[in-house]
C-alpha cells in the first residue's frame, strides 16, 4: 500500500480561484509520506469543464497530460481550452515507484470574463451635480472635520432593484472600481474582499474580482448595491506633495456586471448604466491615510435590500469605457486576517481612553459604544506608541489616522471604518463620558491574504520576539502590495525594501502570486529608456529614475521567485525588462562604474556611523544584476545572452576591484556594507575576497562588535558572516541588545521591526517626526539568516524550487535549539536541532521526491532522500 499523498491542489498558486483569465493556467501540487524514499514516478492530470453557460461545454473532458513519467511536477500547464465563465475541474493521479495508482485529489477553477466583448455596461459614479447634503453639523468638537478632509466626498452608495425571471441555477458578479467599494445583494455584503479591487497602476491594469452570488439572488425581486470611495484612485495616498489626492482621478466610479444563468438554461445580465442611482449615506468621508467618519445619523437603512424605497435617491453619472485596463484579481485579495482584544484602557490626562492592543498592527477597530445620546461626536485616533503616556502621533506627517463616529441616538452603537486602514497598537477615544470596557473594544488586522508558508522558533524568547516582529511587519505591510510602512502619508511599494525583504518574506508566506500581480506594475513603470522605478506604481515622476538598489528590484525579485517557486514564466514575462535595465545602466556608464543616472540614489539607507561610499554601492549591484540577468537567460535557454550578460558582469567585477580597491584589499570607504556588497555579489576572489572577509570582521570590531549597516548591508550581513565563517559574528549581533540592533528594539517593547536603528534609544528620544516609522519591514529581512542558516533550511546553490536541499544548521550564541518548517512547492521541509550539553540532535524532513545534504553540526555530511531522519552528534562549541 502506497502512502504518497498530493495535497495543496493549486491553480496559479491560488486554492480553487474563481474567475482567472490567464491563458494557459498552471496547476500543481505538493506531496507527503510517512515513509521515507517515497516518491511519484509519474503524474495524469485530468481536466472536465461543467457549468458552463454554454451547456454544450457541461460536464465535458476538456484535456488531459495522460501519464507523465516525472516525479514531481511545480507548475503544469494547463493546454486545453478556456472559454469565459467555465468552471474547469482537474483531478490528479499519480504512480509511486512501486507502480500503485493513487487517486490524489481534484480541484478546480473558474474563468472569469476572457474576451474584451465578454464586458457589458459602463461606469457609474455620483452625480456630481446632485445635491450633496451641505457638511453642516451641530458641532459637537469643534475640529470635527480637519482641513485635510474637508474636501473629500462621501463614500456612494449606488444601487438598482431587478427581477430574477424564475429559479436560479447559477450566478457570477464580476464588480471593481476607479476607487474602492463593497458589494452588496439582498442585503449581505459579498465576499471577504477588503478595500478590493487593491492598488495597481490604474491607468494600465485594474483587478475586477468574481463573486459567486448563487446563493444570494433570489426569483423575484432582487437588489445589487454598491458602496465605493476614493481609496488610491483619488484619496490622499501618494507621496506628491504638489497633489494631494486626486492620483487618478477626481471622482470615483464603480463598474459591476450580475450574470444569472436560469434553471432553464436562459440568462440575464444586470449592468452598471444609467438604471442605477446614488445617495449619501452614513459615511460621510473616508480615505486610507485620513480616516473615516461616519455619521449615524445618515444611515440609509435597508438600502441594499430590494423592500427599500429608493425613490429619493439621484440618478449616477455614467461614463464608458473599452475595457482595455481590466483583468481578474491574480492574487487572494486582502481581507481581515485576524481580530486582537483591547488588553489595557488608561485615561490619560486629558480624560481620553487610550486602549493598548499589545501588538501594533495594522487595520482598524470595531467598537461596540454600546447606547449613546443622539449627536455624540466621538473621535478615534491611532498610533504606534506613547510619549509621556499620552499618544504619539507626530511620525505620521499629514496622516491624520482618525474616525469620527456621530450617533443617532440609537440604543446599539456599533462602530467599525470600512474604507480606511491604520497602523497602530494604540487607539485614543475621545467623547465618551465612560471608557468602552475592554471586551467591546477589537483590533481588526487586515493583510493581503498570503498563505502561511514558515514557522521558526528559538531557545531565545528575545529572538523569538524578534521573528514575531518581524511576521507583522510582513502583514502589516503585504497589503495589496508591499509597502513601506502602513502609518504615514507614505504606504508605497518602495522597491529596495520589497528587494532586500523578499527572502524573508517568501519563506514566511507563499507570495508568489502577491509579487506576480506587483511585478506586472513594475515592469510597466519602467521608462522608454529601460529605467526601473523607486516605487511602483508610480504616482510622482520624482520615482520614476530608479536609484541603485531601489530599481534594481526589477531584476533582482523575478529570479528570486524564480529560484523559490521554480515560476519560469514570470521570469520569461520579466525577461525583456531585465536586460532593458542593465542595458541602460551599461549605457549611461560605460567604463562600467555607475556614477550616471544613478536616480534619487539612497545609498545604504539608514545606515549608522557609516557611509558607503555610493558609487562603489551603485557598481556592486550593477554587476548582480547583470549576474542575475545572465543567469535567467541561462535558465530560459538563451545562451548568447548569458555569455553575453555573463562576460559584462565579469567585466563590471574587474572595474569594481580595480576603482574601489585600496592598500592591503581595503575597499574605499571601509564599511561593513562595502565588504558584504563585495562578498555577497561575488565581485571579488582569491586574495581580495580574504582580505574583504578580514576587513569586514575589523569594521564589525572598528564599532564594537555592533553593525552599522542601512537596509541595503543588513540583509546581507549575518548571511555573508555565515559564508566567511564566522558565524560567532552573526550570532553576536543578533543577540546583543546594545543599540544599534535588533534586539535594542525588542527591549524597548517593539513588537514589529523599526524603519530605524534609532527610532528611539534612551540617548535621544525619538528621531525625527518627519521620518520615522515602528513598522517598516526592512531590517527585519535578517528573518532570512534565521531560516536558512540558523534553522538550516536552504536549497543548494544550483538547485531550483527546493529540488535539492543544503541542510547545515549553525549553532551558536546562546541558543540551544532552533525549529523551523516551510511548506515548498514541492512539500513540506522541516529542521529542528537542540543542544543539550554536547548533545546535539537533529531532525529534519524532506518531501518525496527531493533530496537532501545535511551537514549535522559536530558530526557527519549526510545525503538523505524523502522522508524524516534523526541525526545525533558530539558537539563541543567553542566558546561553550
Ligand atoms: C521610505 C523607504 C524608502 C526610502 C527611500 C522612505 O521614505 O519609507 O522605506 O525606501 O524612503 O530612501
Amino acid at each position: 500500500m502506497t502512502t504518497l499523498q498530493a495535497y495543496a491542489l493549486r491553480t496559479e498558486y491560488r486554492e480553487n480561484p474563481l474567475g482567472i483569465d490567464i491563458s494557459a493556467p498552471r496547476l500543481s501540487w505538493r506531496l507527503k509520506s510517512t515513509v521515507s524514499g517515497a516518491a511519484a514516478a509519474a503524474y495524469r492530470v485530468d481536466v472536465s469543464s461543467e457549468g458552463s453557460a454554454d451547456q454544450s461545454a457541461i460536464g465535458s473532458a476538456a484535456w488531459s497530460t495522460g501519464w507523465v513519467d516525472a516525479g514531481t511536477a511545480v507548475g503544469v500547464t494547463y493546454d486545453g481550452p478556456l472559454n469565459s465563465r467555465t468552471r474547469y475541474t482537474w483531478s490528479l493521479t499519480l504512480r509511486d515507484t512501486d507502480q500503485t495508482v493513487i487517486e490524489a485529489g481534484t480541484a478546480w477553477f473558474e474563468t472569469g470574463l476572457l474576451e474584451r466583448d465578454d464586458f457589458a455596461g459602463g461606469w457609474v459614479a455620483a452625480d456630481t451635480t446632485y445635491d450633496i447634503p451641505e457638511r453642516e453639523f451641530d458641532p459637537p468638537v469643534d475640529d470635527d472635520i480637519p482641513t485635510s478632509m474637508r474636501h473629500v466626498p462621501p463614500a456612494a452608495y449606488l444601487r438598482r432593484a431587478f427581477t430574477a425571471r424564475g429559479p436560479i441555477a447559477s450566478a457570477r458578479l464580476y464588480a471593481t472600481a476607479h476607487g474602492i467599494y463593497t458589494a452588496h445583494l439582498n442585503g449581505d455584503r459579498l465576499g471577504s474582499a477588503e478595500l478590493a479591487p487593491g492598488w495597481t497602476d490604474y491607468t494600465e491594469r485594474l483587478q475586477y474580482q468574481t463573486y459567486d452570488v448563487t446563493d444570494q439572488v433570489k426569483e423575484g425581486e432582487n437588489a445589487i448595491g454598491i458602496v465605493l470611495a476614493d481609496g488610491w484612485w483619488a484619496g490622499y495616498v501618494g507621496f506628491d506633495a504638489r497633489r494631494q489626492g486626486n492620483h487618478y482621478g477626481v471622482t470615483s466610479e464603480a463598474w459591476a456586471q450580475l450574470e444569472i444563468t436560469y434553471a432553464d438554461g436562459s440568462t440575464d445580465r444586470i449592468v452598471t448604466d444609467d438604471s442605477w442611482q446614488t445617495a449619501n449615506g452614513r459615511i460621510f468621508y473616508t480615505d486610507l491615510l485620513m480616516g473615516e467618519y461616519v455619521d449615524a445619523r445618515r444611515d440609509l437603512g435597508a438600502w441594499n435590500t430590494p423592500e427599500y424605497d429608493a425613490s429619493g435617491w439621484a440618478p449616477v453619472a455614467t461614463r464608458t469605457d473599452d475595457f482595455s485596463t481590466f483583468l481578474a484579481q491574480v492574487d487572494a485579495p486582502i481581507e481581515v486576517i485576524d481580530e486582537l482584544p483591547a488588553i489595557s484602557v488608561v485615561i490619560d490626562a486629558h480624560g481620553r481612553a487610550l486602549y493598548d492592543f499589545g501588538q501594533n498592527l495594522v487595520g482598524r477597530v470595531r467598537v461596540d459604544f454600546g447606547p449613546l445620546a443622539a449627536d455624540r461626536s466621538i473621535i478615534l485616533k491611532h498610533g504606534e506608541v506613547l510619549e509621556n503616556d499620552e499618544l504619539y502621533t507626530a511620525n505620521l506627517r499629514t496622516a491624520q489616522q482618525r474616525d469620527v463616529y456621530v450617533s443617532a441616538g440609537a440604543d446599539s452603537n456599533v462602530f467599525e471604518p470600512t474604507f480606511t486602514l491604520h497602523g497602530f497598537r494604540y487607539l485614543e477615544i475621545e467623547g465618551l463620558d465612560e471608557p468602552v470596557p475592554l471586551e467591546r473594544v477589537t483590533a481588526v488586522v487586515l493583510s493581503s491574504a498570503t498563505p502561511p508558508a514558515g514557522t521558526i522558533t528559538t531557545s531565545s524568547a528575545d529572538v523569538n520576539q524578534l521573528i514575531s516582529n518581524i511576521a507583522w511587519g510582513q502583514r502589516g505591510n503585504f497589503v495589496g502590495l508591499p509597502t513601506d510602512c502602513p502609518q504615514r502619508d507614505e504606504r508605497l511599494g518602495w522597491m529596495a525594501d520589497a528587494q532586500v525583504f523578499l527572502p524573508t518574506a517568501a519563506l514566511n508566506a507563499d507570495v508568489a502570486s502577491f509579487f506576480t500581480r506587483w511585478l506586472a506594475d513594475v515592469r510597466g513603470a519602467q521608462t522608454a529608456e529601460g529605467s526601473f522605478p523607486d516605487v511602483a506604481p508610480v504616482v510622482s515622476q520624482f520615482f520614476a529614475d530608479g536609484a541603485p538598489a531601489w530599481a534594481d528590484a526589477g531584476v533582482i525579485i523575478p529570479w528570486h521567485l524564480y529560484r523559490v517557486y521554480g515560476d519560469l514564466r514570470l521570469l520569461e514575462t520579466s525577461y525583456e525588462s531585465m536586460t532593458r535595465w542593465v542595458d541602460f545602466i551599461e549605457k549611461h556608464n560605460p567604463n562600467l562604474i555607475w556614477t550616471r543616472r544613478v536616480g534619487n540614489h539612497y545609498g545604504d539607507w539608514l545606515q549608522i556611523d557609516a557611509l558607503t561610499p555610493r558609487p562603489l554601492m551603485a557598481t556592486a549591484y550593477f554587476a548582480h544584476s547583470a549576474e542575475l540577468v545572465a543567469k535567467s537567460a541561462e535558465a530560459l535557454g538563451k545562451t548568447a545572452d548569458a555569455a553575453h550578460y555573463g562576460e559584462l558582469a565579469a567585466r563590471i567585477k574587474q572595474a569594481f576591484v580595480d576603482t574601489f580597491t585600496g592598500q592591503d584589499g581595503r575597499l574605499e570607504g571601509d564599511t561593513q556594507t562595502d565588504y558584504l556588497l563585495a562578498l555577497a555579489f561575488d565581485l571579488v576572489s582569491g586574495e581580495h575576497r580574504e582580505n574583504a572577509a578580514k576587513h569586514l570582521a575589523e569594521a564589525i570590531d572598528a564599532h564594537d562588535g555592533l553593525l552599522t549597516t542601512g537596509f541595503v548591508g543588513v540583509s546581507l550581513l549575518c548571511p555573508v558572516l555565515s559564508e566567511i565563517g564566522r558565524d560567532d559574528l552573526a550570532f553576536a549581533l543578533l543577540e546583543t541588545d546594545r543599540y544599534p540592533s535588533w534586539l535594542y528594539s525588542v527591549r524597548q517593547g517593539a513588537t514589529t521591526i523599526w524603519e530605524r536603528w534609532d527610532g528611539w534609544t534612551e540617548h535621544a528620544g525619538f528621531q525625527a517626526v518627519e521620518m520615522n516609522s515602528f513598522n517598516h519591514y526592512s531590517l527585519g529581512s535578517v528573518g532570512e539568516w534565521l531560516y536558512r542558516y540558523v534553522a538550516g533550511i536552504e536549497q543548494a546553490a544550483t538547485s531550483v524550487a527546493y529540488e535539492r536541499l543544503h541542510i547545515a544548521p549553525r549553532v551558536g550564541g546562546s541558543l540551544t535549539s532552533a525549529a523551523a518548517s516551510y511548506e515548498s512547492v514541492r512539500g513540506l521541509i522541516r529542521s529542528a536541532w537542540s543542544l543539550e550539553g554536547d548533545a546535539f540532535t537533529l531532525d529534519v524532513e524532506v518531501p518525496p521526491g527531493v533530496t537532501a545534504t545535511v551537514v549535522v553540526p559536530g558530526g557527519d555530511t549526510v545525503e538523505v532522500g524523502s522522508g524524516q531522519h534523526h541525526f545525533t552528534s558530539t558537539l563541543a562549541l567553542a566558546n561553550a
